[in-house]
């Protein structure tokens, strides 16, 4: 899975949602990297920036004067105190704050009315004030009546030559979302995808790491050698990527080897390969032997991803030497399992690097309603084990009523519905399976959507059954 170039910091970002910036109002989201900053002296402008900025999800940023503009000063052709800013090439109003990191963003839309033809002096302060170097920048402004005319191409000349400046567009007062949204299209601007978010048609996730992480796959428990190297190859010759495993499965080798013979016999490169193994506890007191072995026995170059299997003593210094492989780029993210609010509440402020994934008995009788949300708001993937029940418990889930009627409406089967479930909730799924009709079924989740209704009658199916001790 390729790197997206999220820097570990962008976590950080990404927990802090709305803040109130001092000067002009400063709306920051999670993981922007666009910035809307516009300044708006009757609101037209406003309008559309606040538009524009919730159209590419981008963070908005009010350029507000230090002394306020009254009525009297906007009073044009009446040699007011706009007239006689506009007809002074020199004049730079001063600005109330700062964007609080420009250097985070890569694209900035600047947006303001015309004022004689040009943008308010205001707006060379805000260009002359912040380093645009190697940024791509647009404009849009708002007029009674005049065209874009040549404000756009004097914005463009307060700024370096290796911008990429886009095509400037005008609106007229009451231009609609939809107008906004067409003109961004023309232009390429999109909005940045987050962190967590599935994507159904890639049907990958992007992890806090700058990863991608398939969001269905294979779990391994249970499964011998033989039967391990089987299910893997029959999971990626039927296009599945994500394998889990674990030190305590076993089969660390088995995984490895599937995944070469597979490479090979299917030509899949390793990148779109997603291997998750884990440590036990009992390792955790030597850790580097620990992810020795597991990249020895692997044997695939690197691991996608590591797990705390539990939580559990020495778990932080565990934690740490996996820090320090990703920083060597053997590891390239990593996550905790059986882990839930008290445990995360205590083990995240003590670690460097933001666990993409927590990995948690998740299945109909076992919601973890409350749970979920608080490990996704974090920006962290949740990825559900015994998403079936777990062995045992198979038979009672997979012929419960309510699911039955509900895969009987789709034309799907019990199994299918629950994993659906999941990935409609943003969980990942890894159902162990050492059986390839059902693997292959189990990778088909694509072609039905269970309705909000269906939704609800199976949240309804949770009784807190915890199917495992951990
Ligand atoms: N982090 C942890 O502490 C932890 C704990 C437990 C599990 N896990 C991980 O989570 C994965 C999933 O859990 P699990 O494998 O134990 O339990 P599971 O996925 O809930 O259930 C596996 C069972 O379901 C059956 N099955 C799979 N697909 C089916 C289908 N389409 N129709 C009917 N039956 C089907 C399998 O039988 P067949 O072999 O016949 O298909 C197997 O007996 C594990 O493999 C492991 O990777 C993690
Ligand atoms: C000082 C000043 C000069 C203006 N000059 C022009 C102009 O040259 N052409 C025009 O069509 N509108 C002009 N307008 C009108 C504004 O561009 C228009 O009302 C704009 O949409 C206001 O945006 P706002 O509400 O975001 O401040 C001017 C307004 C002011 C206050």
């Amino acid at each position: 899975m390729k790197r997206k170039g999220l820097s570990a910091l962008l976590m950080i970002a990404l927990i802090s949602m709305c803040t109130l910036y001092a000067g002009g109002l400063y709306r920051q989201k999670a993981s922007s990297r666009i910035l809307v900053a516009y300044f708006s002296a009757t609101g037209t402008t406003e309008t559309l920036a606040e538009y524009a900025a919730d159209i590419l999800d981008a963070d908005l940023y009010e350029i507000e004067p230090e002394v306020p503009y009254t009525e009297a000063d906007l009073a044009y052709y009446t040699d007011c105190r706009a007239d006689r800013e506009q007809r002074d090439a020199a004049a730079r109003p001063r600005i109330r704050g700062r964007v609080e990191d420009m250097s985070k963003y890569d694209t900035v839309v600047i947006a303001h009315p015309i004022w004689h033809g040009q943008a308010p002096r205001i707006i060379s302060t805000f260009l002359e004030s912040y380093d645009f170097s190697g940024k791509t920048l647009v404009s849009f402004c708002t007029s009674h009546s005049s065209p874009l005319g040549s404000s756009a191409a004097s914005l463009r000349r307060h700024l370096p030559s290796d911008v990429s400046w886009l095509e400037s567009r005008r609106f007229a007062r009451g231009a609609s979302r939809a107008e906004m949204e067409s003109w961004l299209d023309s232009i390429g601007l999109e909005a940045e995808e987050k962190v967590g978010q599935f994507d159904f048609d890639s049907r990958t996730v992007l992890l806090n790491s700058g990863y991608r992480m398939p969001i269905m796959g294979l779990g391994t428990y249970a499964l011998d050698h033989d039967s391990c190297v089987n299910s893997v190859v029959s999971l990626l010759e039927n296009g599945g990527r994500l394998i889990d495993t674990a030190y305590m499965y076993g089969n660390e080798r088995a995984v490895g080897e599937g995944v070469r013979m597979a490479m090979e016999r299917f030509g899949i490169p390793r990148e779109d390969i997603f291997v998750i193994t884990k440590i036990y506890p009992s390792q955790f007191d030597r850790p580097e032997a620990a992810i020795e072995m597991a990249l020895e026995k692997l044997d695939i170059g690197y691991i996608d991803m590591l797990l705390l299997h539990h939580p559990g003593r020495g778990d932080v210094k565990a934690y740490r030497a996996m820090e320090r492989y990703v920083d060597e780029g053997r590891i390239h993210s990593l996550g905790l399992s059986n882990f839930y609010v008290r445990e995360l509440e205590e083990f995240l402020p003590q670690v460097r690097i933001a666990p993409a994934l927590v990995q948690n008995e998740i299945h109909p009788y076992y919601q973890e309603r409350d749970v979920v949300p608080f490990i996704q708001e974090k920006g962290i993937v949740v990825q559900c084990w015994y998403p079936l029940g777990g062995r045992g418990y198979t038979g009672k889930l997979l012929g419960d009523e309510t699911i039955r009627r509900i895969a009987r409406s789709h034309g799907v089967s019990s199994a299918q519905t629950i994993l659906r479930w999941d990935l409609q909730r943003g969980i990942v799924v890894i159902p162990g399976s050492s059986n390839p009709e059902h693997i292959k079924e189990n990778l088909d989740l694509f072609d039905f959507e269970l309705t909000e209704a269906e939704m609800e009658m199976i949240e309804k199916l949770d009784r807190g059954e915890k199917h495992d001790w951990y």
